[in-house]
């Protein structure tokens, strides 16, 4: 059974790739199927997040990575996917998760959600807040690939960073 994992993931963290992880022992094969959204003003591109993922899920062998836009279960129907995965973390995530399986599944009847839940060390962990912590100049080392760590560092660090010195002004920290 094919399954497709729909989200943003701008970019992946080691949360999303323990669900693909995990689903790809469940499902004959994965499409990770990231949204093509130029309105949510994503920080890496979309070609960047595809790299990113198909170098996260390379050992993986039954996972290929995908994107998409309009309605995601006319993605899905085009691939022939009856399922839709997606992780659950917290009992916040519920409410929505829970609107939008039932629209999609108003919206087609033949394809199922499927709730999966991460390994509890995640259990917090967003792409949202990764960002967030890099801005401010802290470590997300472990939470998300090595490769995703390096790239945020060269996106968001080093302007944090000099942010932190006082960015702009004299290098010797004098006024
Ligand atoms: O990682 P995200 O941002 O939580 O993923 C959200 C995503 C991509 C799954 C959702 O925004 C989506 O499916 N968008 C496609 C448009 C669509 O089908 N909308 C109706 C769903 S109720």
């Amino acid at each position: 059974m094919l399954a497709v994992y729909p989200g943003s993931f701008d970019p992946v963290t080691n949360g999303h790739l323990d669900i693909i992880r995990r689903g790809s022992r469940l499902f004959d094969r994965i499409v990770v199927a990231i949204l093509r959204n130029p309105e949510k003003k994503p920080l890496f591109s979309l070609e960047e997040r595809k790299r990113v993922l198909g170098l996260a899920t390379a050992g993986i062998p039954n996972v290929s990575v995908d994107s998409f836009d309009g309605l995601l279960v006319d993605y899905a129907r085009r691939k022939g996917a009856r399922v839709i995965v997606r992780g659950l973390r917290a009992l916040s995530d519920f409410e929505y998760e829970y609107q939008m399986a039932l629209m999609n599944r108003r919206l087609d009847a033949e394809i199922e959600t499927v709730f999966m839940m991460p390994s509890e060390t995640y259990s917090y962990l967003s792409s949202r807040l990764v960002k967030e912590v890099v801005r401010l100049g802290g470590s997300v080392s472990g939470l998300v690939p090595l490769d995703v760590e390096r790239r945020l560092g060269r996106r968001i660090g080093d302007g944090a960073r000099s942010r932190r010195r006082g960015g702009g002004g004299r290098k010797d920290g004098k006024p």
